[in-house]
Parts: C-alpha cells; structure tokens; sequence
C-alpha cells in the first residue's frame, strides 16, 4: 500500500450507516416526522378512530389515513394475535402507541439506540415511558433483552450498512422472538431474502425451522414475515418477489449486493 493509501485508509470512516444516530432527531427525524409523514397523513390516531375486522384481517382508520407502513402493521398484529410485541428501533413511538391504543389486551414495547429518539417518544407518548428502552440491535444478544411473540422494525435496518451489523441485528431480532419477525423495510436497501436464507442456512438463527413470507396490507404496503412454524401467506424465495412492481434503484442495489458480499455463512 503506498503512502497516500495508507493515510487514506486510516481515516477511512469505519461506520457506514445512513445516518449519524446520536445526531438523527435534530437532524434529520423530528423534521421528516412533521414536515413529511404528518403532513399526508396522522402519525398518532385516537383509540376510537381505529378498528381490526377478525373476519377480513383489515384494519379501518377513521378520518385522515394513517401511512400504508403503519397500517399494515397493525394488520399482521390483528392477525396473528401475539400476546406480546416489542419494536426495535421505534424512534418517536407512533407505530406501539396506535398499536397499544388499537390492541389494549396485547403487552407492548420498543427500543433504540438513539437516547435523543427514546425522549421524542415519551413526550409524544407519556404512557408508554416505562416500556421505551436503549437498545443497539447490532451488540451482541444480551439475555437481559426482553423476548416478544412478535418482534418488528420499520425503516431501521435499511439503513443500517456498517461491516455486517445488519445481518446481527437480523440475527438478534429473531433471538427475541418467541414465534414472528416482522420486516417493514425498504427492500432495495438490503437483500433481505438472500440474507435470511444465508443466516437460517448456515444455521445463524435461533429458531429451528424459519419460514419466511410476503405480506401484504390492504392500503398497498408489503412486508416480509418470518415465522417459526408455516402460515398461510406468499412464501419468500427470492428478493425479485418483494420488489417485484418497486422501480429499481441502482444505487441502493449495488451497496445491498456490496452488504450481502460481506457475509460469511456458517461453519
Ligand atoms: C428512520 S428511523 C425510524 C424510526 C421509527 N421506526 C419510525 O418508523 O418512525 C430509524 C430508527 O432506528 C434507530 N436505530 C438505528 N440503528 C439502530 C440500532 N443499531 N439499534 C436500535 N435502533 C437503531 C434510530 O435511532 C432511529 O430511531
């Protein structure tokens, strides 16, 4: 390596995520959070306004829509019922304070890296305060973490691309679930089938069989599912099958193929 390379290569940034998390809520997310997500639509729903139908599996809010993503998420809790839901990196916990308000009798919870994230959510959500804790999904498994029937992101792993972490955090999400993983994700920014496969077959994840499924809520959002045992939805092969229809970005593609390169399965 010759002299400019090597003072190059040492102050070569070693973390690679979207963002710099310590930063993020002045930054960047309290602005998205109103100038974008609540300007179309209500990020926080009264209790009254939302409703699960058992017989069609479809959520109705009423009033302003809630954002397709959110929606559907409270479209897989009404239908597979789990006792107990935790989500990782819930940033200003909008999605567990519907979720809480929609499903009283199921124990909810969240977590994230971000301190400054976790304080957004108390102020939004008060009620919540005691069930909000810091968490950095891409440590290694820690046994005080709580376990949860279902354990869900929404837009956290995308942007996660340092070293391997996404594959970890992937790994550590179904460790803390008892039965389902729930991936709300953009799904160009990893190869998120590919690299399930990759952990379940080299044998990376805890449980013993991995089911992994397409799931599509009724205002247009899809989501990939995992689950212990089969269910009855789009089984997942190929990432062709969750972006089929999205307009291919060949930025997001070649750093998703660059991650999944990293990866080293099994023994
Ligand atoms: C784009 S925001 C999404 C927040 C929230 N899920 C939502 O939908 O509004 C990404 C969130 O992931 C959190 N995050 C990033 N890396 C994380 C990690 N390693 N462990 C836990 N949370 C993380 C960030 O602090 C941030 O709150």
């Amino acid at each position: 390596m010759n002299i400019l390379n090597r003072l190059f290569y040492k102050k070569r940034k070693f973390y690679d995520d979207d963002f710099d998390w310590e930063s993020y809520t002045a930054d960047s997310y309290q602005r998205r959070l109103t100038g974008d997500v609540e300007k179309d639509h209500d990020a926080i729903a009264k209790s009254a306004e939302l409703s699960f139908d058992p017989a069609t599996g479809h959520v109705t809010k009423q009033g302003r829509s809630l954002h397709p993503n959110q929606h559907l998420i409270y479209e897989v809790i009404g239908q597979l019922q789990p006792a107990s839901v935790h989500e990782v990196g819930c940033g200003a916990g909008d999605h567990l304070g519907n979720a809480t308000a929609l499903f009283p009798e199921i124990q909810f919870s969240g977590s994230d890296r971000g301190a400054t994230q976790l304080d957004l959510a108390r102020n939004r959500h008060p009620d919540l305060t005691d069930r909000l804790k810091l968490q950095d999904l891409t440590m290694p498994f820690s046994r005080h973490w709580p376990k949860s029937d279902l354990i869900y992101s929404q837009a956290v792993l995308m942007h996660i691309h340092t070293a391997v972490s996404h594959f970890v955090a992937l790994c550590n999400m179904v460790n803390m679930a008892n039965e389902y993983v729930l991936l709300m994700e953009n799904y160009q920014c990893h190869n998120f089938v590919q690299d399930i496969i990759g952990l379940r077959d080299g044998g990376h994840l805890a449980w013993d069989e991995t089911h992994i499924y397409r799931f599509d809520g009724s205002t247009g959002a899809r989501a990939i599912l995992l689950s212990r045992t089969p269910l009855d939805y789009e089984e997942l092969s190929s990432d062709a099958q969750i972006r089929a229809g999205l307009d291919p970005s060949r930025r997001r593609l070649d750093r998703a193929a660059e991650d999944s390169a990293r990866a080293i399965f099994g023994y």
